[in-house]
């Protein structure tokens, strides 16, 4: 492809050309001290910033834009940066899975209003990941993602915590009597040690790691811990290739191929990654026009084993990954399996980036020949409780459950189920099947992350760690057990799930990929025919506007109006 020319530049348009409109952008330019040599002839490089003062894990992001600037200004472009929404995983209400598609819409505006030629995006935590990519694809420029980086291993008294998984498990331990109120206090300063997101093998750090596999990174990016001197050398190298990309005119679409999509989802499953990168991963492709759904993710989970020994899944944290090799060296592993020929961000093929890659620690990332899982990280199970089908982690439950009949223990939403939950005359046994109805897309609204639902105290008091659990919700990446999620279509909107009565028998046969509500047919017409639907809870808004238009979770939750590939116009400029 010929390289773009500068009157090639979208930017030109606001900038270059000689009229009313162009006086009045450039003359704001130099309000702020800036001269034509700053511009002209130059790509515009939109550095989209998530950063915040209530957002952690991108503490660092601040100062990691003046890195990309610099880099940028290094190869000749001109860097402008644009705040975005941050979307604080432990602080947005009631879940950042809400505003997701907001900031996948704020980033695509952003980039198409102003005069942007090339962009580089910041953000790491969570949602941030695939609300920046799904908004740099629909809008359609060069764009290399800069992915935040997971922080420093937690620590407390020598033994090292993961984010969230230690959370879970010790504040089990303390429902139990075995954890002090001091001790859970000093867990409070030791487990989130430095800026960076979650270090666990969490919805961060797997989008993250899909981010790179998918070629929109560079080489290596996504697994560099935040506070790692390589984190602002590799914010710089993004700023100075973005300005490349511009010239070579290399779009997303001439990266995000179906073929990338498989490499990035058989890179989810070798990291044992989180449950929540299926609904992002589908949303992601679907703007990119392809049509992945979650059988995908299914076929290639019975192909590709879990090699990352991470928590939750397995043992160690992201720093010891990044320590291992990294992503480079686990997609070596990988190699036979991958489609090498891929396109990057660098200009380059898979094959180019991982050339050279080295596993240096081998409990950390394992081969194909001696993995931790033999199958990978997700499992979709389909079956008359959730015909669209639903997932589950099946390296993070305790293996008895993989092949399971027991009686259900359901509640209509979450308030039931918090009043329920820790009574002592809960009619409850180990093998009770727990519903929770009313987390899904539009029932939550924003399928908050209430999956792992809580086991019944005198359970956990009797030394119970895990029971199936099944929901329409979501749950964080750094949790685990026998949780069934993303139930499809969700009980709000009167899927099967809305019928499950306390004593009804549920069948769970992962190795069958099935689920199934033992109840009579004629006896579910009924309760269907009874069914209520219950009110929306938000009737003005950005809510009530997600209520109306937000998809189901294996439909990847994209709002209608914003999936797929349709134009956009570019703006008018008078
Ligand atoms: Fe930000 Fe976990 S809270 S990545």
């Amino acid at each position: 492809m010929n390289r773009k020319r500068p009157e090639d530049l979208r930017s030109h348009r606001w900038l270059g050309v000689n009229d009313l409109r162009s006086f009045g952008h450039r003359s704001r330019l130099r309000q702020f001290g800036y001269d034509a040599a700053d511009w002209a002839g130059r790509p515009v490089i939109g550095i989209i910033n998530t950063w915040s003062e209530i957002n952690a894990c991108h503490a660092h992001l601040r100062a990691r834009a003046e890195d990309v600037k610099r880099g940028v200004l290094q190869a000749g472009g001109f860097p402008i940066e644009l705040p975005a929404m941050s979307l604080a995983e432990p602080f947005v209400k009631p879940s950042t899975m809400l505003y997701r598609n907001f900031l996948a819409m704020e980033a695509e505006e952003l980039l198409r209003s102003h005069p942007i030629d090339g962009s580089v995006l910041l953000g790491g935590c969570d949602k941030t990941t695939p609300g920046l990519v799904m908004g740099a694809i629909s809008m359609g420029i060069p764009a290399i993602y800069v992915p935040a980086g997971p922080m420093l291993r937690g620590n407390w008294r020598g033994e090292y915590l993961g984010s969230g998984s230690d959370v879970w498990k010790y504040w089990t331990e303390k429902r139990a009597g075995r954890i002090t109120e001091a001790q859970w206090n000093e867990m409070e300063s030791g487990i989130a040690r430095s800026f960076g997101t979650c270090m666990v093998m969490g919805t961060a750090a797997t989008m993250m790691a899909i981010a790179e596999a998918l070629g929109l990174t560079l080489p290596g990016a996504s697994s560099i811990p935040a506070a790692d001197s390589s984190h602002p050398r590799m914010c710089a190298a993004a700023g100075r290739r973005t300005v490349e990309m511009v010239w070579e005119a290399l779009t997303l679409d001439r990266i995000l191929t179906p073929a990338a999509f498989d490499n990035a989802i058989k890179v989810h499953m070798a990291m044992g990654g989180s449950t929540n990168a299926i609904i992002h991963v589908i949303a992601m492709a679907r703007r990119a026009g392809i049509a992945l759904d979650m059988q995908r993710f299914d076929q290639i989970s019975r192909e590709i084993p879990v090699l990352a020994n991470v928590r939750p899944s397995g043992k160690y944290l992201m720093e010891d990954f990044f320590y291992a090799g990294g992503l480079r060296a686990l997609m070596l592993e990988l190699k036979d399996r991958l489609d090498l020929a891929s396109m990057t961000v660098t200009g380059k093929t898979l094959a180019e980036n991982i050339a050279g890659a080295e596993v240096y620690l081998r409990d950390v990332i394992h081969s194909l020949d001696d993995p931790i899982y033999a199958e990978g990280a997700t499992a979709v199970l389909t079956g008359n409780l959730a015909p669209r089908g639903c997932v589950m982690k099946p390296a993070a439950a305790d293996q008895r459950f993989l092949k399971h009949r027991g009686p259900a223990l359901a509640f209509e939403d979450y308030n039931h189920m918090a009043r329920e939950i820790d009574r002592d005359d809960l009619a409850a046994t180990p093998d009770h099947v727990i519903v929770l109805k009313n987390a899904g897309p539009k029932g939550g609204p924003g399928m908050p992350e209430w999956g792992m639902l809580p086991i019944p105290k005198k359970l956990v008091q009797a030394g119970v760690r895990d029971m199936v659990r099944i929901s329409d919700g979501r749950m964080s990446g750094t949790s685990y057990g026998a949780c069934i999620l993303h139930v499809a279509p969700e009980s709000f909107v009167g899927g099967p799930l809305a019928f499950v009565e306390t004593g009804d028998a549920i069948e769970v046969d992962v190795a069958a990929r099935r689920i199934h509500l033992d109840v009579a047919e004629e006896e579910l017409n009924r309760r269907r025919a009874a069914w209520k639907q219950p009110a929306p809870r938000y009737l003005r808004g950005y809510g009530a506007m997600f209520s109306a238009h937000i998809g189901q979770a294996d439909e990847g939750c994209d709002f209608d109006f914003l999936a797929g590939k349709g134009q956009i116009p570019e703006p008018e400029i008078h």
